[in-house]
């Protein structure tokens, strides 16, 4: 059992998170082609269409006429299982009058949202979360720019603030303790609003956003991922992922995987809307444990857990420090990695906010694993029941509709 042979990742999620949203502070039209397929941007699209925005399918590609800021007032806004949809929505929210009320389901009703109702409360909106999580009611109007250090390095938390201050009346800067994904920014950018990059963060004018042209949105890095490393572990393994995005800040994972002795060719094809292209990784073995910084944890974060399983194969010790925001994701990514992996054999451990990897470790498989409904451990599991030679019952496996409804078949047609 090997992988071989070439597919193309589903369209990038959180780009479009952003151009499904963006839409409502938007004038004017686009043609998106490749948007992510997973229920998560669903919840995006959904949301933008319910307060004022038109989405249409032509086809395979979406047309998006922006609301131009004309937002309905309505109902409860239904963000699922998403943290990107409920936590951008709050940011565009908090500069239009009105009252909307977010929630989402029970993995999204655990995680943090007062880390974002701060900011856009210190910018003029009212926010409130129940015990500092959704359902979130914001009632938003005139807000005044910020000056904003943010606590944790949050790409979600630094979009909701950039795009409140696109509303707001003067400047907003937003200083980042490390620097995360930067695909609102350069949306910003490409749709016409005055965005400027600081030395440790971004500066955003009240700009007016308008949309136009054809967009293809490249593939995602973080779906891509799973059967990139999976190549660097399986012998006789040799994949190649087509239009993927090649933003610096989400291929993290591929300057491990280097670090650990892989080899990975990349070739950049574009950079429209961002530069994408084609990666290849052919199984030469020996890979070694390496040391992740913290500094790179942004870069990666929703890589660990398919990288700790990479880790598991690789000579020595691999340790992800400063890991401690993947407590927060779908689920407790940190415990579940180590607690689904460790069942299996692997020898992995959390100390503090590090996850400590020791390789390499023979993965033998129980009958049934636990995605905890989240969907990048659902497909993590999977490829670690390849490893072990065997196909476990993953508990919740049909999570991966988050994020990569084509997950299984690709995994299919790269099976050899
Ligand atoms: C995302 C940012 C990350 C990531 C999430 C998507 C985004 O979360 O884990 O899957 O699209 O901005 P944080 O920004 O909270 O780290």
């Amino acid at each position: 059992m090997r992988l071989t042979g070439s597919f193309t990742p589903p369209g990038d999620k959180s780009i479009s998170h952003r151009l499904a949203l963006m839409s409502l502070v938007a004038s004017g039209d686009v043609r998106l082609t490749h948007m992510a397929p997973g229920a998560d941007v669903n919840s995006s699209l959904a949301a933008a269409a319910g307060l004022g925005a038109e989405v249409r399918a032509e086809g395979v590609d979406l047309i998006v006429r922006g609301a131009g800021g004309r937002i309905d007032e309505g109902a409860a806004i239904d963000c699922g299982n998403s943290g990107t949809t409920i936590r951008l929505l709050m940011g565009l929210l908090a500069g239009r009058v009105g009252e909307y009320v977010l929630d989402g389901d029970e993995s999204l009703r655990r995680r943090p949202m007062e880390r974002v109702a701060t900011p856009l409360r210190l910018m003029g909106a009212e926010v409130d979360c129940l015990e500092g999580r959704c359902p979130v009611t914001v009632r938003g109007g005139a807000l005044k720019g910020l000056d904003y250090r943010l606590p944790v390095a949050s790409a979600q938390l630094k979009s909701a603030v950039l795009l409140a201050g696109l509303q707001a009346q003067g400047a907003t800067r937003v200083i980042e303790p490390r620097p995360s994904r930067d695909h609102t920014e350069r949306l910003i950018s490409l749709f016409g609003g005055r965005i400027e990059r600081l030395d440790q963060g971004w500066r955003v004018e009240p700009s007016e956003l308008t949309l136009s042209g054809d967009l293809r949105v490249p593939g995602d890095p973080s779906s891509a991922a799973f059967f990139l490393c999976a190549a660097a572990v399986i012998p006789g393994s040799d994949v190649t992922a087509e239009g993927v995005l090649l933003n610096p800040t989400r291929i993290g994972f591929l300057k491990v995987l280097e670090r650990m002795g892989a080899v990975v060719e990349i070739e950049e094809q574009s950079d429209r809307p961002e530069p994408w292209g084609r990666v290849r990784i052919r199984h030469t073995g020996g890979l070694t444990g390496c040391r992740v910084s913290g500094q790179e944890i942004p870069f990666l974060v929703d890589e660990v857990p398919i990288l700790a399983l990479t880790a598991t194969q690789a000579q020595g010790t691999t340790i992800f420090s400063e890991a401690g925001e993947l407590r927060l994701k779908e689920t407790d990514r940190l415990s579940a990695v180590a607690g689904q992996l460790g069942r299996m054999g692997a020898r992995l451990r959390i100390e503090g906010d590090d996850l400590v990897v020791e390789g390499p470790s023979a993965l033998g498989a129980p009958p049934e694993l636990d995605s905890f409904g989240d969907h990048r451990m659902a497909m993590t599991l999977r490829l670690a029941g390849l490893l072990a030679g065997a196909e476990p019952r993953i508990v919740d496996e049909d999570c991966v509709r988050i994020s990569y409804p084509g997950f299984a078949q690709d995994l299919d047609g790269l099976l050899s």
